[in-house]
């Protein structure tokens, strides 16, 4: 009895460091071998001369227009304002042998600057795409009440996260199949993967960014295409009004170093380890405590920026 009774814990204790190994090492490998020890596992110059970046003039943009400029690669800026895009072309040409392009346009403008867009880049051997283009709520807020004092923002926010994703893979894709070679990356948010509430129409943008990005990449796979999701946590950038990086909220440069060295590793990535491991956090929490409870510690952490935004523009007025 007391054999049997010890045979059977044995093999629920291998069964329960099974499934954790199970979860853990790809986990593991994912998030910090692979990146460290391999990546990137492909050299994005030999996938063309060119490379394609949208809102290229701020934050993870720029920053992954330069470190794609670094490797060699020419470089297509795409954004709203010309004389930011003049300054960004010229910051790079300074420190890197390069050619830049530039395309003022934007995004929140309807389906024809895709044809400006794509007459600009028609010719180019394009290898990279970043679909990094995004805007958010200007602080979390309420669906109806956003609504009520930007009504134009649905449109413009459904415009610039995913109007601009899905036709510039289209505008771009052809090519790189005929070429069997090429990397999309798109540019979602740990928002996706999280609760969100008060920023429910970005976290969704961004969700469909992510599903879209993993069902492409099965689409494609075969054809020598990698596209990847990128979920960034909070960032040091103009979106996230966080001017002073720190350890959660790197630099630009410092998280779009950390993200490149995941491509062709992970589909989907927060791109930068303390960001995966606030993910992880989160994830438990909900496992642990239960899902509502931990959609109820981040509504509560997000209405009290709420409240202190409100707070901040009544003074102002
Ligand atoms: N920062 C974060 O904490 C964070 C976290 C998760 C995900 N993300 C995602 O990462 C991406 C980049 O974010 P970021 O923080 O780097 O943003 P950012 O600093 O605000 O920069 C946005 C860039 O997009 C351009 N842009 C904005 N609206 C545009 C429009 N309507 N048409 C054309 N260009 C436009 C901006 O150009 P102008 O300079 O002319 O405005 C700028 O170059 C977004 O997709 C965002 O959702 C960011």
């Amino acid at each position: 009895m007391a054999l049997g009774t010890c045979i059977l814990g044995s093999i629920c204790v291998g069964l329960v460091c099974a499934q954790i190994a199970r979860r853990v090492l790809p986990w593991l490998y994912l998030n910090v071998f692979g990146p460290t020890l391999f990546g990137p596992k492909v050299d994005l110059r030999r996938l063309g001369d060119w490379a394609v970046v949208t809102g290229a003039t701020d934050g993870i943009g720029k920053a992954y227009a330069k470190a794609l400029a670094k490797k060699g690669i020419n470089v297509v800026l795409i954004s709203r304002s010309l004389s930011k895009l003049e300054a960004v072309a010229k910051e790079i040409t300074d420190s890197h042998k390069v050619e830049i392009k530039i395309i003022d346009i934007d995004f929140t403008d309807g389906p024809q600057i895709y044809q400006k867009i794509e007459k600009n880049i028609t010719g180019l051997d394009i290898g990279v795409l970043v679909n990094n283009v995004g805007i958010s709520y200007p602080h979390p807020e309420f669906f109806i009440d956003n609504n009520n004092r930007h009504p134009e923002f649905l449109r413009d926010i459904i415009s610039v996260n995913i109007h601009s994703v899905t036709h510039m893979c289209a505008l771009v894709l052809p090519n790189m199949i005929a070429k069997k070679k090429g990397v999309i990356i798109n540019l979602s948010s740990t928002a996706a993967v999280i609760p969100n509430p008060l920023l429910s129409v970005y976290s969704g943008t961004k969700a469909f960014v992510d599903k879209f990005s993993v069902d492409l990449q099965t689409e494609y796979r075969n054809q020598g295409i990698i596209v990847q999701s990128v979920q960034p946590g909070f960032v040091a950038t103009n979106m996230a009004k966080i001017r002073k990086s720190t350890l959660l909220a790197p630099s630009p440069d410092t998280y779009v170093a950390s993200a490149l060295k995941t491509v062709g590793i992970a589909s989907q990535t927060a791109g930068y380890l303390p960001h995966a491991l606030l993910q992880l956090t989160i994830h438990l929490l909900g496992a642990v405590a239960g899902d509502q409870m931990a959609r109820n510690f981040i509504f509560n952490h997000l209405s009290g920026m709420r409240k202190r935004a409100l707070r901040n523009s009544e003074k102002k007025k």
